[in-house]
């Protein structure tokens, strides 16, 4: 958080993202931190040396692995923005779910997840974590505190959150979730990529908070990268040694690039989420749309915890089509869309669309949206090109013809 030291008031996010990372020695008298790339560093001794190596949890110059002042930058600013101790920034978003559920979990632990998590941290869970002996559940996202203590054993050790869920947005409950996992010793683990900064992570119990920086931190859909921010310096050093021993390690190009991003994301969300909702408002009120998955939406499943947990909503919403539709009409509808790319990673300038029905994985419950779905990111477009584009490929759906 900014200095209050003065007794002043607290800055205001878009002053924030304006001077975060720009601290200390980052930017070496240059407005923005350089771009400083490295794997060797050379040490003016060998006493010097030693001396180093027993600073690699610092933000030191001590091998490329460890990072230097460009990841240093960004990783000021991520903690800035979640409001958070300190941050590890790695290669990817999942690199960011895998690298703390990495650290915190041993053979024969025990870790739950939700239902609705995203898919490659389901196939992680099924793959190299139960392969390394660590049993992994699924519980409805939208659980009371009461119904998840009846998951948690003995052995569990994390409780894993992802609100809301990024194809079928069920917003968590996570200051009672988080209560309910700390009374039992567990680490709350969460993937905040959707909340960004409208859902402050620490403020509502969560221990590590997971960004898939690729989304809208970068916002052009031209990099990858993830961040894992803690609460505590103590779970930092933590999450730091895992990166570490597993060589995490993200290129200082693309961390110059999230810097870049961030600066201008306060603009880029607040008009992304004008239009989301102006997108959400018009389909909404459409025949041919059986409901529109958009936590800020009155009315909207999990409106009324968004409202109460969340400062804004980015532009990723779900859209469930009316029953009497297939699933191929659905599709030609999406493919009869020209402003609309077909494309999964969201956050950044342009819209995009994807069919969800049957790419869905459920195991606690199957749970019946009422018709077939899709999932749409609205970009920096004008809402009502998007609006007039959606439009003609509702008439496309509807002159559909269904095969047989
Ligand atoms: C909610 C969520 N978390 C994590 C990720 C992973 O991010 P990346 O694509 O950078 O690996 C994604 C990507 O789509 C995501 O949607």
């Amino acid at each position: 958080m900014p200095d209050d030291s003065a007794g002043r008031r607290p800055q205001g996010f878009f002053t924030r993202l304006s001077h975060a990372g720009r601290a200390g020695g980052h930017t070496h008298g240059f407005v923005n931190p350089p771009l400083m790339r490295g794997s060797t560093v050379l040490y003016p001794s060998c006493a010097d040396r030693v001396a180093y190596g027993k600073r690699r949890l610092d933000q030191a110059l001590v091998y490329g692995t460890h990072g230097g002042p460009t990841h240093f930058a960004l990783e000021d600013m991520i903690a800035e923005i979640e409001g958070g101790t300190r941050c590890q920034i790695v290669s990817t978003g999942l690199a960011a779910v895998t690298t703390p559920l990495l650290a915190f979990l041993n053979a024969g632990d025990h870790c739950l997840m939700p239902d609705s998590v995203y898919g490659p941290a389901r196939t992680f869970a099924g793959g190299m974590l139960a392969r390394m002996g660590v049993e992994t559940n699924f519980y409805p996202p939208e659980i009371d505190a009461e119904a998840l203590a009846a998951f948690i054993r003995p052995n569990t050790r994390v409780l894993y959150l992802e609100s809301p869920g990024s194809h079928t947005f069920e917003v968590q409950d996570v200051p009672a979730l988080s209560a309910a996992a700390h009374a039992r010793g567990l680490k709350v683990l969460m993937d905040n990529t959707w909340g960004l900064h409208f859902f402050q992570p620490f403020g509502h119990g969560v221990d590590v908070s997971i960004q898939a920086l690729t989304k809208y931190a970068l916002g052009h859909s031209d990099a990858l990268l993830g961040s894992i921010t803690t609460a505590s310096e103590e779970d930092w050093e933590r999450v730091r040694t895992g990166a570490l021993q597993l060589g995490q390690y993200a290129s200082p190009d693309d961390c110059w690039l999230a810097i870049r991003g961030l600066r201008t994301l306060g603009v880029r969300l607040e008009r992304q989420m004008e239009s989301g909702l102006a997108v959400a408002r018009w389909l909404a009120a459409r025949p041919e749309i059986r409901q529109v998955l958009h936590p800020a939406l009155p009315g909207a499943p999990g409106h009324a915890l968004w409202k109460r947990d969340f400062a804004g909503a980015p532009s990723l919403f779900g859209v469930v089509f009316a029953p009497r539709f297939s699933a191929a009409a659905t599709r030609a509808m999406i493919d009869s869309l020209e402003l609309f790319g077909i494309g999964a990673s969201w956050g950044g300038y342009e819209s995009l669309a994807l069919p969800t029905t049957g790419f869905l994985t459920r195991t606690a419950e199957q749970k019946d949206f009422g018709g077939p779905m899709m999932r749409l990111h609205i970009g920096l477009e004008d809402p009502a090109d998007l609006i007039a584009d959606l439009e003609r490929g509702l008439a496309v759906l509807a002159g559909y013809q269904d095969a047989g």
